[in-house]
């Protein structure tokens, strides 16, 4: 399966950069193809077009590079901060560029923050946002507490709860991820 993580923090001492790199070191274990989507990474600009609103062919190098990714993603990894109890700007501005190549694909969030609720605040928010450019997103979610003692220098948890979450949750989107794809093969209703 082929699953990007898209991870939306452009900040010098980000964090949650750890838990993306956890979380794809796992999806890479249960034999996932799981590139990180870092807009430090894959410079957008603050939204003018959108990749659709291009002729064919004449959109930057590096949205058709994101638009191939997705369209070969069998699902996605949303990787979310809280920023003032909502969605950190990077990433709105790293979904919003794209819609089509998202459609018919579950998400799953896994959010952070620096206190102790997780980013859940901002997941809310992301339960709303998703499903209007086509994700599904599944039931669960992944808060990570404590964000900048959550992981060691090694991307490997500080805290057993985090290993046993994570597990459950790759379970039931892995679940959501082999349902969608069957399903795609029969083709789409648009
Ligand atoms: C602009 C801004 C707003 C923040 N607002 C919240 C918040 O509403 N709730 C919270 O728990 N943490 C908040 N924090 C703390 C972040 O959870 C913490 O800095 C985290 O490491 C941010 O993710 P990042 O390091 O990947 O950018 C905020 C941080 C920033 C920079």
């Amino acid at each position: 399966m082929f699953i990007p993580l898209l991870y939306g923090s452009v900040r010098t001492d980000r964090q949650g950069i750890r838990a993306a790199r956890y979380l794809a070191k796992r999806l890479a274990q249960r034999g996932c193809q799981a590139p990180i989507i870092d807009p430090m990474e894959y410079s957008l600009p603050l939204l003018d077009k959108m990749y659709k609103e291009f002729a064919p062919g004449t959109a930057p190098a590096v949205m058709e590079e994101l638009a191939e990714m997705y369209r070969r993603a069998d699902g996605f990894i949303i990787v979310s901060g809280e920023y003032n109890h909502s969605i950190p700007p990077a990433l709105s501005n790293l979904i919003d560029h794209f819609m089509e190549e998202y459609f018919w694909r579950p998400a799953g969030i896994a959010c952070y923050s620096g206190g102790r609720f997780g980013g859940v605040r901002a997941a809310m928010q992301l339960r709303a946002m998703l499903p209007e450019v086509g994700m599904i997103t599944i039931p669960s979610l992944l808060p990570i507490a404590s964000i900048g003692t959550a992981f060691d220098e090694n991307d490997e948890p500080t805290a057993a709860y985090i290993d046993e979450q994570t597990t459950k949750f790759f379970d039931e989107f892995m679940w959501f991820v082999q349902a969608c794809k069957a399903q795609r093969a029969h083709g789409t209703p648009y």
